[in-house]
């Protein structure tokens, strides 16, 4: 994808569209941001997060516009076009500059013989008004399986899960306890002019009330603080670490609680921090290093423990399994485009393979922590069903939180609008031999 010099729309409709045909918003934002003026990337960032977060709905007006799809060839301009419908439904963008910077921009993605429709269909969109959604996908902006599995799994609360998702999420820190603690960086902020107040359950979080970039919180660059989500924070909290024990972090990259666990408990053995992609295990080094942390780093797949295990079991293992990242769409909207149905139980069963090869590893008497970003059951407490079901001698440990709901098999954290991600927690202990 070169998006080399083209209008900030044009590019924009080049990421959606490789959004479109499999590649995340992380992998393919950057290289698109490094080639547009550093004043215009927040606008980059906001139209495709923005465009992917409403796609479905607007996807759905769009089609009643069109009088048949466009050529493959031209795709690109459909998403233009839904550019220009985000601005129209969802932006302080003035109507004029929308339908002729999208006309300037249609021009630029070398489709001239488009310009009029881009502009009579923004034209039309803008007189007409937004339509009645003529379906849950377009209602809720979600792709329909998903509205259909939420709604089977969480009758009760399948409506304000699909809400919350299309909220933008809070800005959340963690504290590095081993720096100073919550209540000293919070006067830190206070004197920068950062409004931010402490997260309700978890221990080192700091919420702010409006995002602002890194670079402006007091000393990130030195290792005061990590951005985390506070339902991701609560996972080391899970681990009752104690110094002297030997940690694994299964599935560490980019390394947020590799760097939790080193924060929250001097004197470990060892923290082995494994990933088996190569692009994301850098990022977990990044991470150690900016806080001054160790921890022994391989690249692997956990699963394949003959590959890389010492022989040397682990107090204490954190299983945080690849998944469908649902609990997380509101920060990944992109998730609604990139995740197919189909996907599920094949996640389902890389996720119970790990557990499998993990529990292998743990000593007895230690404890294993289970985690998805995930809502959906089939990657969560039906896992922990399923395992304990194949595997004698499991126990279930029920955390004395304030936080959560017990599904029985793990407790479940929903998506909340005001504060934390979408989580699933289950601690599972391996009896004294
Ligand atoms: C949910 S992310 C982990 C996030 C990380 N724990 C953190 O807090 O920053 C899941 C990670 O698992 C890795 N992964 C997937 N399958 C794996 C496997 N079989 N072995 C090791 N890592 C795996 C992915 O590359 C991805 O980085």
């Amino acid at each position: 994808m070169d998006t080399h010099g083209l209008p900030l729309r044009a590019a924009a409709a080049n990421v959606l569209l490789a959004v479109e045909n499999g590649h995340s918003l992380t992998q393919c934002l950057p290289p698109a941001l490094q080639q547009l003026a550093p004043e215009e990337r927040p606008a980059l960032q906001a139209l495709c997060f923005g465009t992917s977060r409403w796609f479905h709905r607007l996807d759905g007006e769009l089609q009643t516009r069109l009088k048949k799809p466009l050529r493959k060839q031209d795709r690109v301009v459909h998403h233009l076009m839904l550019i220009g419908l985000f601005q129209l439904r969802f932006s302080q963008q003035a109507t004029y500059a929308v339908l002729n910077e999208s006309v300037e921009a249609c021009r630029a993605l070398d489709k001239p013989h488009l310009t009029g429709l881009v502009n009579g269909v923004l034209r039309a969109a803008e007189r007409e008004g937004a339509p009645e959604p003529a379906d849950n996908a377009s209602r809720f902006s979600h792709p329909e399986w998903m509205v259909e599995k939420l709604r089977h799994n969480w009758p009760d609360d399948w409506q304000e899960i699909l809400a919350a998702n299309n909220e933008q999420a809070p800005m959340t820190l963690r504290v590095n306890a081993r720096r100073l603690t919550r209540d000293a960086y919070l006067d830190l902020l206070e004197e920068a002019g950062i409004e931010a107040a402490p997260t309700r359950f978890a221990p080192q979080g700091i919420q702010l009330t409006q995002p602002v970039p890194v670079d402006k919180l007091p000393y990130f660059a030195d290792g005061a603080v990590s951005v985390q989500d506070e339902a991701a924070q609560l996972c080391t909290t899970l681990l009752d670490l104690a110094p002297g024990q030997r940690v694994l972090d299964a599935c560490a990259a980019p390394g947020g609680k590799t760097c939790a666990i080193l924060e929250t408990c001097d004197g470990l053995n060892e923290v082995v921090a494994i990933d088996e992609s190569a692009e994301r295990l850098p990022r977990v080094q990044e991470n150690l290093d900016r806080l001054d942390l160790d921890a022994t780093l391989k690249q692997a797949d956990a699963a394949n423990t003959g590959e890389w295990w010492d022989g040397k079991p682990f107090d204490r293992i954190l299983l945080d399994v690849p998944c469908s990242a649902s609990g997380v769409i509101r920060r990944h909207p992109d998730i609604k485009l990139l995740r197919r149905e189909s996907d599920i139980s094949p996640l389902a069963a890389i996720q119970l393979g790990l557990l499998d090869a993990m529990w292998d590893i743990l000593k007895p008497g230690g404890r294993l922590v289970y985690a998805t970003c995930s809502v959906f059951p089939q990657e969560n407490h039906r896992i922990i069903q399923r395992f304990r079901k194949q595997k004698d001698g499991v126990q279930l440990v029920e955390p004395d939180v304030a936080w959560g709901r017990d599904m029985g098999s793990g407790r479940q954290l929903l998506p909340d609008p005001d504060s934390h991600d979408g989580f699933f927690y289950a601690v599972l202990e391996k009896p004294d031999a």
